[in-house]
């Protein structure tokens, strides 16, 4: 298909693993699990369209509240892909940025992704930015914490007013541009604590599909939605 402006970064909130799984009869692990193959999907159809940046919500600082056998799963299943796929997302030239808190991540998957960010370091085709222990209000609190702890070490003076650029380079995104288009799978339409301050003029599009369902067809039928837009941020034009 032809689009007339392709959004730069687009941030999906993939949701419906648990209830693509209990429609099959199957366990939600495999629904998660089915999950982790449109995320493939979706970076191929992505390669296509030359979208730059696609940042993926895995896993939120909220998600810590589910029974630990399925948080388990989760993390088994990140380390499964990145260990199964990392080779041919590498060649395909995609670059692997993780957005979240480190502290509660496990050794294991810290030195996963750590290694994965780091052989893909100089891909330039997409950043496909995994958001891991990820919450936006928490995000915004370290950003404001760190901004404060580096004006201390440069010994600048910390009542001085904080410019949004110099506030952003603290965020876990940085250096990705702001979002244009958010997704929602599963028909659920509310922000769960994702990336709240990048998605301050995204255009929102909702789908009832679930996760592990999303394919071409529905990032289209998104890319169309995009494309019909009429953004002004706060202008008249
Ligand atoms: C989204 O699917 C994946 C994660 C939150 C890790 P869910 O697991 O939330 O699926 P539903 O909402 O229960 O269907
Ligand atoms: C949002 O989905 C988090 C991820 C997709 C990782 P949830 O399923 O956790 O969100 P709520 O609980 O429905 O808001
Ligand atoms: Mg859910």
């Amino acid at each position: 298909m032809k689009f007339k402006t392709i959004p730069s970064h687009i941030a999906v909130i993939m949701d419906g693993n648990g209830r693509w799984a209990e429609a099959k009869g199957k366990k939600r692990t495999e629904g998660h699990r089915a999950g982790a193959d449109a995320i493939d999907r979706l970076l191929d159809v992505a390669l296509e369209y030359k979208i730059k940046n696609i940042s993926l919500y895995a896993f939120s600082t909220e998600n810590w509240k589910r029974p630990i056998t399925e948080i388990n799963a989760i993390f088994n299943l990140l380390i499964e892909f990145i260990d199964t796929r990392l080779d041919k997302i590498h060649a395909k030239g995609i670059r692997i940025h993780h957005s979240g808190n480190r502290s509660k991540l496990s050794k294991t998957v810290l030195q996963k992704i750590d290694s994965a960010m780091d052989v893909t370091k100089k891909n330039k085709k997409i950043t496909a930015n995994f958001c891991l222990n990820y919450g936006g209000q928490e995000e915004i609190l370290s950003a404001f914490t760190r901004l404060q702890n580096a004006r201390k070490t440069n010994q600048s003076p910390l009542d001085k007013t904080i410019s949004p650029k110099e506030f952003e380079k603290y965020l876990y995104t940085h250096p990705l541009p702001p979002v244009d288009l958010l997704i929602r799978t599963a028909g659920e339409q509310r922000v769960s604590n994702f990336l709240l301050w990048q998605i301050a003029y995204a255009e929102f599009f909702f789908t009832n599909t679930l996760w592990p369902d999303f394919g071409r067809e529905a990032l289209e039928e998104a890319l169309v939605f995009f494309d019909s837009r009429k953004r002004k941020f706060g202008g008249l034009t």
